[in-house]
């Protein structure tokens, strides 16, 4: 007997004994423990929040913990441990909690770090999430949002109707994604299908894998079959001019593709991955009414009295048996004194705060190389992508310094909306944020006309753009940690009776979900600690 049949029958075995004795729930869960049946494979790494009768049992009492930063890792932090009865007090220097997790509506006004000072003019009900947008299933952000109480909707993070518009490849007009798609998928197929049947995929397909294949193909890319030579000409799947209507109304279709060469010069292709990804496929979502609604629900369930803003942090001292933190509020030099400290900041500016936590902490804290992002929320006075274009949500794909234009995926047929006119990163934020808000706005809007015609500019209300890199107590909209380096190791463990948390101590940075999970982490050493000291 095989290796492979022996497991095979010891574990047929031992299933028949776990049906026998738990029934068939027992069994189904053994199976998804051993990889044979659907197990809870996505859900979130486990996590038993603190309690109070953690501490009522084993008569030990809770620490005070000064947590520095109020972005979501902070707020976490505090929310968990508060949930044992921790005494936490949550330093936070700017004048909203939240950090990156920010979302813009009229009245908010900021300054950054070149003195621009700008005032969103945002209609009521209008807002612009200059941070995070989506949330995946899968995150753990999920969860938070349910215990919470924050709504959901879906955030439309691909749109068959959005364009796509590559300005370096010759484009002189954008195309649909749909008809993107159609074309590129068909004659890959084509093309497939053309060498398998000649024979040149033999040494890797029997011929019942070849009929499968080719079956697949025609399907896949709604392709002619063996007679046509598998020829892609295009179907509906392209689009219509008209769409189909009453009675014998058939529609105009958009009619045939382009020639094979000028799709794939038109590199319309590079943009489909991305909706696989398995932190950007389809479904996602967004809290009702702004990303903010979690970092606003974390700070009412904290306590606001346990969180002090406009605080900003200039000093940590661990001196053995407490820490000292030492912060600057509305002019003055202020301290607070807890046993244990929890540090939020983004690495590059804790690298900056004096501490005496040891120099392999400081140069460990510098190593993180940070990206930039920037964004710009255009509101319109009508709602024309959706009127016009019928657009609905969704994504349109550029080349352009712009990147991304994002539709709202809220307030559908509303008078007004809110387009995302750039989301972009790295070099081509860094373009954006070196401009006046009012240049970025004209940069925007004079690329955006090129894919959405003159109502891009005539219809437009007013702006804010978010430069991520000249966002005061951020620098950056996220860093790349060097995973598995002494310094990254060095920051997962606790600095004498300082801890570290943020996405950037995760392995999804970048996301929310990387806040929390780091979050928990750091609530569940430092509660063991508490607990056995
Ligand atoms: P931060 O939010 O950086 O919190 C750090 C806090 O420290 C800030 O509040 C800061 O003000 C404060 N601070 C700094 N210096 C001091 C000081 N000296 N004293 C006191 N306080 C200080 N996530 C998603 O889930 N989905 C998305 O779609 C998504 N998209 C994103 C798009 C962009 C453009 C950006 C920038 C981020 C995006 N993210 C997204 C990531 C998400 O925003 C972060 O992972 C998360 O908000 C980080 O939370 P944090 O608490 O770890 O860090
Ligand atoms: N996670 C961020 C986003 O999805 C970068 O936009």
């Amino acid at each position: 007997m095989s290796q492979h049949d022996q497991s095979t029958v010891s574990r047929r075995g031992f299933l028949r004994a776990v049906g026998a004795s738990g029934g068939a729930g027992a069994m189904l869960a053994t199976m998804g423990a051993l990889g044979l049946a659907p197990g809870p494979a996505s859900a979130a790494p486990p996590f038993r929040a603190p309690t109070r009768a953690d501490f009522s049992l084993s008569g030990r009492s809770c620490a005070r913990v000064v947590i520095l930063g109020g972005g979501v890792a902070g707020l976490a932090v505090a929310y968990e441990l508060g949930k044992a009865g921790y005494d936490c007090t949550v330093l936070e220097a700017r004048a909203r909690a939240g950090g990156r997790n920010l979302t813009i509506r009229g009245g908010d006004r900021e300054t950054d770090l070149d003195g621009r000072t700008q005032r969103a003019e945002f209609s009521d009900g209008i807002y612009l999430n200059a941070g995070p947008g989506r949330i995946a299933q899968w995150m753990v952000t999920m969860d938070y949002c349910r215990e919470l109480g924050v709504p959901l909707e879906v955030f439309t993070n691909a749109n068959a109707d959005a364009w796509i518009y590559n300005e370096s490849a010759g484009m002189t007009a954008p195309v649909r994604y749909r008809t993107a798609k159609a074309d590129v998928y068909g004659y890959i197929s084509e093309l497939l299908a053309k060498a398998t049947d000649q024979g040149a995929l033999d040494d890797r397909l029997t011929a019942t894998d070849k009929e499968r294949l080719l079956s697949f193909l025609q399907s896949y890319g709604a392709i002619g079959g063996r007679t046509s030579g598998f020829a892609y000409t295009g179907t509906g799947r392209r689009g219509y001019l008209s769409y189909p209507g009453a009675g014998d109304e058939v529609g105009v279709p958009l009619g045939a593709p382009p020639p094979l060469a000028d799709v794939f010069a038109s590199n319309v292709g590079r943009y489909f991955s991305f909706e696989l990804g398995y932190d950007q496929a389809m479904l996602m979502f967004q809290p009702v009414g702004g990303m903010d609604q979690i970092s606003k629900a974390l700070a009412r369930a904290v306590g606001t009295r346990r969180i002090t803003l406009g605080a900003e942090v200039t000093g940590v001292t661990d001196r053995g048996g407490r820490v000292e933190v030492t912060y600057r509020q509305d002019g003055r030099d202020r301290k607070v004194t807890a046993d244990y400290c929890v540090a939020t900041l983004p690495p590059h500016l804790m690298a900056r705060v004096p501490h005496n936590l040891g120099a392999d902490v400081t140069s460990a804290l510098a190593d993180f190389p940070v990206t930039t992002a920037g964004k710009i929320g255009l509101e319109y006075r009508s709602r024309w992508w959706e009127l016009d274009q019928r657009i609905y949500g969704g994504i349109t794909e550029t080349d352009l310094d712009l990147a991304h234009i994002w539709y709202p995926s809220y307030g559908f047929h509303g008078r007004r909306g809110l387009i995302v006119g750039y989301y972009n990163t790295g070099a081509n934020a860094r373009v954006y944020s070196a401009l006046t808000p009012a240049q970025r706005e004209e940069r925007a809007v004079t690329q955006g006309v090129k894919i959405h015609g003159a109502k891009y500019r005539t219809e437009l209300a007013t702006s804010y753009s978010q430069a991520w890199d000249r966002t005061r107590y951020l620098e950056g909209a996220w860093t790349s940690p060097r995973y598995g380096t002494a310094g990254y190791g060095r920051l997962l463990r606790p600095a004498g009776r300082v801890y570290f948390a943020g996405d950037w101590l995760s392995r999804e940075v970048a996301w929310q979900h990387g806040s929390f999970v780091s979050a928990r982490a750091v609530v569940t050493a430092l509660h063991e600690r508490v607990m056995t000291n």
